[in-house]
């Protein structure tokens, strides 16, 4: 069954056309990529997903129900979690603190006990932070808050994880760590993931289907190894005049 479905998507800000007719699915228990040079909608496709925007057309359905036009908490609360490109931690709140919040007022709902301690410290644990729970977010390396911010995602207890560039900056060898992260939580919380990435060959090795936006339309969708070798997708995301 489809967990998500966006269904004609469209966004206008003022004049410019940010989104235009994106359909797609998303079934339960898959890993989706998204790409798209800068400024393709990628980011402002997640941001109508959970409620941060509202869409100018179209529907999104959720376990088969409409979600449009809820807030962002209450799709929160459904069991939608997206991590923002720009992270978003409370910075001068310890990596624990961090996680507690979200587990207090995420989907699980959590009343405030030590038990919360407890299970901030298994996700940092899951997320290779635990050594690091009680550094201030705020002075944490980038590879430190982009794990952060899928801890605190994964504190709200969600069913689909809409992870927005948590590769971007990193190291190759992070990059590595975080594509084992990734699979590891996805593994253990029996989750669907759609994820954007400019890190074309992280996003071919994790996605089981890859979809492409290109001044938002959705020009491709198919398997990661099509997808790559695709000659519409070469030509505007690499820039192959001649591919
Ligand atoms: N709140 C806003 N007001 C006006 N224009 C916006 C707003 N948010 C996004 N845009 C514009 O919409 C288009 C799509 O932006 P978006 O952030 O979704 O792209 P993106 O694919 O995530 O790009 P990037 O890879 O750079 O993150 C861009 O032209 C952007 O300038
Ligand atoms: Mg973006």
């Amino acid at each position: 069954m489809s967990l998500l479905i966006a269904d004609g998507i469209g966004k206008s800000f003022g004049g410019l056309r940010a989104l235009a007719g994106v359909s797609f699915a998303v079934d339960e228990g898959e890993i989706v990529g998204l790409m798209g040079a800068n400024g393709a909608g990628k980011t402002t496709l997640f941001s109508i997903i959970a409620g941060h925007q509202r869409a100018s057309e179209g529907a999104i359905r959720f376990k088969g129900a409409s979600i449009s036009g809820l807030r962002p908490d209450q799709v929160c609360r459904l069991g939608i979690a997206r991590t923002f490109q720009i992270v978003r931690p409370f910075a001068g709140l310890s990596a624990r603190d961090n996680v507690e919040t979200a587990l207090l007022f995420g989907g699980a709902q959590q009343s405030a006990s030590a038990k919360v301690s407890d299970r901030a410290m298994e996700i940092l644990e899951e997320v290779g932070l635990v050594d690091q729970w009680q550094k201030p977010a705020g002075a944490m390396t980038l590879s430190g808050r982009k794990r952060l911010e899928v801890a605190r995602a994964l504190g709200t207890a969600p069913e689909l994880l809409l992870l927005d560039e948590v590769m971007a900056g990193l190291t190759p060898a992070e990059v590595a760590e975080m594509l084992e992260t990734l699979r590891s939580v996805k593994r253990g919380y029996n989750l669907t993931i759609v994820i954007i990435e400019h890190v074309v060959r992280a996003l071919v090795e994790l996605s089981d289907r890859i979809i492409v936006l290109h001044h938002g339309e959705l020009i491709a969708e198919g398997a990661p190894a099509d997808i790559a070798k695709d000659k519409s997708v070469r030509a505007v995301y690499f820039g192959e005049e001649d591919a």
